[in-house]
């Protein structure tokens, strides 16, 4: 656990912009002096420097890390070419069916597997503990998935898409690739969204979460083992407050005389935290608001040079690429500006069958389980690694791939010559 140490929520609230009448327009295009990592047009660099580095500060055991976790910092898996970008990192996730829906083995640890543990510590002298680390295969797993590190550039743009706008998109496509907007209930008040309102959930392989702040105090408990407490209106939300324990359900409990962390004191000193609460504060916990700053002050990645002559475009269209990695410009007002940008993604979820990676939430059809975000393709030249697990290098097996609602594109794009398949992937590599 770690303490909120002081109030961002002054510096924080900045305008969004909505409803300002002299914008300045700042099309990603006109953005191309920025070089990946840099940060929005109009973002405070003074925040945005604190931000990053909260970003990649490595955290400790002393800082409450663990006692089981996937890294030490965010910034150590979202590296590729600049902080907040891809990464290396593949996480491992698992589950079962029974009875024919999905059961993600919560009482194992499930369905995230944590690879790391703190290892031995002692919290009273002679007092020897162990964290323990995730099984491998965990009893009852039938169900394997591997989930690579994806990008945050410009996805302070993206957290700022209207619902509308995502379910008219869902609304105008053929029922054959028609995706679903799946709803979310924000969890964490930040960046003028509030909990327990719904939104249309945009974020990871699957959208599960419709705000950065959510998703960043969701990756600090459950990659890195640090859990937070925020406060909404007085009251505690606790939602990002229980560790994940090897091999079991999540608790903060003493088990064996053992606490989960080695400075008990401090890893569960809810009371203190709580205390922080009082008298009607809202406020997300500093280190989490941090990260949400910095990620919502990112900008996207530019376009870069499209070696298909304008011809892949074409082809994109004609195979029905675009029913789902969506051509359409998205416009968005953030630090007094409008932002206009082609993430090439729709944000719904789609059953992609046989790519489907077979994970979900307790109790989901094996049809639900199939459901993946329409991949955002800006950015995808900077990463050699694609699909949700990493599996392939190239694009053309990465397009080989889809299947379900994406099978008619992909053997459109198999019936291709030779040449219109490289114009293809030449167009998709200028993204
Ligand atoms: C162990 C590696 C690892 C660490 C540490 C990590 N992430 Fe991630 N991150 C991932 C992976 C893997 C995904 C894709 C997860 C998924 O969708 O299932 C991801 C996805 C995300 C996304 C969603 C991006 C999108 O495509 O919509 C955000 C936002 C994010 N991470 C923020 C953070 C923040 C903030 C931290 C630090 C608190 C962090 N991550 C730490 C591996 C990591
Ligand atoms: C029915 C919707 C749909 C259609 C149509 C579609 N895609 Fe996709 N695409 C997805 C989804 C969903 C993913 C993420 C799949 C995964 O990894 O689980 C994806 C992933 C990708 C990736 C990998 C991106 C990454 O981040 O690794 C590429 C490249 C890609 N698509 C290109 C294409 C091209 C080219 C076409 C046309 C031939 C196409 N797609 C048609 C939904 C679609």
């Amino acid at each position: 656990m770690k303490r909120a140490q002081f109030a961002l929520a002054a510096l924080l609230a900045l305008p969004l912009g909505a409803g300002c009448s002299d914008l300045i327009d700042d099309s990603v295009a006109n953005q191309d002096s920025f070089a990946l990592g840099d940060a929005l047009a109009g973002t405070n660099s003074t925040l945005f420097a604190e931000a990053r580095a909260a970003f990649t500060s490595t955290e400790t055991v002393a800082d409450g890390l663990g006692p089981i976790f996937n890294e030490r910092s965010c910034g150590q898996c979202h590296n590729n070419t600049a902080t907040g970008g891809a990464g290396q990192q593949i996480e491992r996730r698992y589950g079962t069916l029974t009875n024919g829906v999905f059961n993600g083995l919560g009482a194992t640890g499930g369905s995230l597997r944590q690879l790391f543990g703190i290892g031995g510590f002692t919290p009273t002298p002679g007092q020897n503990c162990q964290s323990g680390t995730d099984n491998t295969n965990p009893t009852g797993a039938t169900i394997f998935a591997g989930r690579l590190t994806t990008p945050t550039f410009g996805l302070g743009l993206v957290e700022l898409i209207a619902d509308g706008t995502i379910r008219n998109i869902a609304a105008a496509q053929p029922a054959s690739i028609r995706g679903v907007a799946l709803n979310k209930t924000v969890q964490l008040s930040s960046g003028g969204f509030s909990r327990g309102t719904t939104r249309v959930a945009r974020f990871g392989w699957k959208a599960v979460h419709s705000s950065l702040a959510d998703f960043a105090g969701d990756a600090y408990l459950n990659e890195m083992g640090i859990t937070t407490t925020s406060c909404v209106g007085g009251q505690v939300i606790r939602d990002f407050a229980t560790e994940n324990r090897a091999n079991r359900p999540g608790t903060n409990a003493v088990i064996n005389g053992c606490p989960d962390d080695q400075i008990p004191g401090v890893d569960d000193d809810f009371a203190a935290e709580e205390g922080n609460c009082a008298g009607g504060l809202t406020e997300t916990q500093d280190d989490v608001e941090l990260f949400a700053e910095f990620m919502r002050d990112l900008a996207p990645p530019t376009r870069g040079i499209d070696n298909s002559g304008g011809r892949g475009l074409t082809e994109f269209n004609r195979e029905g690429c675009n029913g789902c990695h969506v051509t359409t410009t998205f416009n968005v007002s953030k630090n007094n500006r409008n932002f206009a940008f082609n993430p090439f993604s729709d944000f719904l979820v789609h059953d992609m069958g046989t790519l489907g990676d077979g994970i979900g939430n307790d109790g989901d059809s094996v049809a639900t389980t199939r459901r993946m975000r329409t991949a955002p393709l800006w950015g995808l030249r900077f990463r050699n690694l694609k699909l949700h697990d990493g599996r392939t290098s190239s694009v053309t097996s990465a397009i080989q791939a889809h299947d379900g609602q994406g099978a008619a594109a992909r053997n459109a794009f198999n019936a291709l010559t030779a040449g219109q398949q490289s114009d293809v992937v030449n167009f998709v590599r200028s993204m």
